[in-house]
């Protein structure tokens, strides 16, 4: 086996995304396991580079690690040709510039969602980063999720029939931070630092619903405020400028009708944090992050309404586990691979930045949407 070391410069890895999933679950545990395995004989060793503001909270990590290299400079970082990958999962409104420093370094990009503030910005990126030749990739987890896996087993294998609608429920109660802390950072409420559950989920929505049901066609959305105050991590109030609910309305190519409410403003009364249950002619299911339960139209009870008697039967019983039937490995971890095959090997991947524009698209459209109180045409995006 020869090896061959890959370089990335990891951006933001002391935030939540970067920290855990990005460079633990993934570029980590890639090195846990000896490299990731080519197939041709060789095998590709990601050599991470820790990029960030403070300086003691990188060199801590790396020592905690056995990382040998960090930087707080991320322009010298650029102009080393060993750097083969530039990764970013730093605050939203910062990633854009640091995205076109790199496309200019010649670097290949991989970087969360939303790849930036604007479409106009996303847009860009994805321009500049074609003219330049580079490889780029744009996280979009949700599609390995084992639970959304298995929803795409079912629609490959013709379970539903025609595919009516999807109903999607995502959210969880986030507290303001006063008498319990934020388990979320501030800066995801304040609209001026890149905030709003429309900005953060509405790119999800895109690739999930593009990628498994059709591409969306129209949005209508209603985002809203629902906690004005909140406190930051020092305990100071600050007035929450962001959206922190939306209920979206998207119709889709293809013919089905998608309803997500997505909030950071709700009490969890379901089986995950995120769940979607889709209704076909011939079958429904309910997919959450891991699991997924169908009901075949040969199992559908009758339900006669009449409020005066009490539930005659347990709906939810009536549901049918779908088994694993494979291993699911963590889905950020799944898409560096598939990354870093497209880099190493160029092989063929389609989550680029234009991909993450058109989440952004759907993001500036929704916000749109909510605030003329219009239903929006989605216009194909093409660079
Ligand atoms: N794919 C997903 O499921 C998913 C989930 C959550 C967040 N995200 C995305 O990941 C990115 C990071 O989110 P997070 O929740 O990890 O945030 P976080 O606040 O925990 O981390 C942000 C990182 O950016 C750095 N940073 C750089 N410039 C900064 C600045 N001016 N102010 C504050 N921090 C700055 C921080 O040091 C930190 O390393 C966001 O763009 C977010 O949309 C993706």
């Amino acid at each position: 086996m020869t090896r061959r070391t890959v370089r990335i410069a990891m951006n933001g890895v002391t935030g939540r995304m970067g920290y855990r999933q990005h460079l633990v679950r993934s570029v980590l545990s890639l090195r846990e396991q000896g490299g990731l395995d080519l197939g041709d004989g060789s095998t590709l060793w990601p050599e991470p580079i820790l990029l960030g503001r403070r300086e003691h909270a990188l060199r801590a990590m790396a020592e905690r690690h056995g990382i040998e290299h960090w930087s707080t400079d991320l322009d010298t970082v650029l102009a080393d040709p060993s750097v083969d990958i530039y990764f970013d999962s730093q605050v939203t409104a910062a990633r854009e510039d640091a995205l076109k420093a790199a496309i200019a370094a010649g670097k290949h990009i991989y970087c969360e969602k939303p790849t930036a503030t604007s479409l106009d910005g996303a847009l860009d990126l994805a321009r500049r980063a074609t003219a330049a030749g580079i490889k780029h990739g744009v996280v979009q987890d949700k599609l390995f999720l084992p639970g959304l896996l298995k929803l795409k087993r079912l629609i490959d294998g013709g379970f539903f029939g025609r595919i009516l609608s999807v109903r999607g429920e995502f959210g969880y109660w986030v507290f303001e931070g006063d008498w319990q802390s934020a388990q979320r950072p501030s800066w995801n409420y304040r609209a001026e630092d890149g905030g709003g559950i429309v900005a953060d989920m509405f790119p999800h929505w895109e690739y999930l619903l593009h990628e498994l049901f059709g591409r969306v066609r129209t949005v209508q959305a209603l985002a809203t405020t629902h906690i004005p105050q909140r406190w930051d991590e020092k305990g100071k109030p600050y007035d929450a400028t962001a959206d922190d609910a939306a209920y979206g309305v998207f119709e889709l190519d293809g013919g089905a009708v998608a309803q997500i409410n997505s909030s950071w403003a709700v009490r969890v009364n379901r089986d995950e944090l995120v769940e979607f249950q889709v209704d076909g002619t011939h079958g429904s299911a309910v997919a959450g992050l891991r699991e997924c339960r169908v009901q075949h139209r040969s199992a559908t009870p009758k339900p006669v309404w009449n409020p005066d008697l009490p539930a005659g039967e347990s709906f939810r019983e009536q549901w049918q586990p779908v088994p694993d039937n494979a291993d699911f490995g963590n889905g950020f971890k799944v898409q560096w691979e598939l990354f870093l095959r497209h880099v190493a090997l160029d092989e063929p991947w389609r989550w680029d930045l234009l991909a993450g524009a058109r989440g952004v698209q759907l993001a500036e459209l929704g916000l749109r949407s909510s605030a003329e109180g219009r239903r929006f045409e989605v216009p194909e995006l093409t660079l």
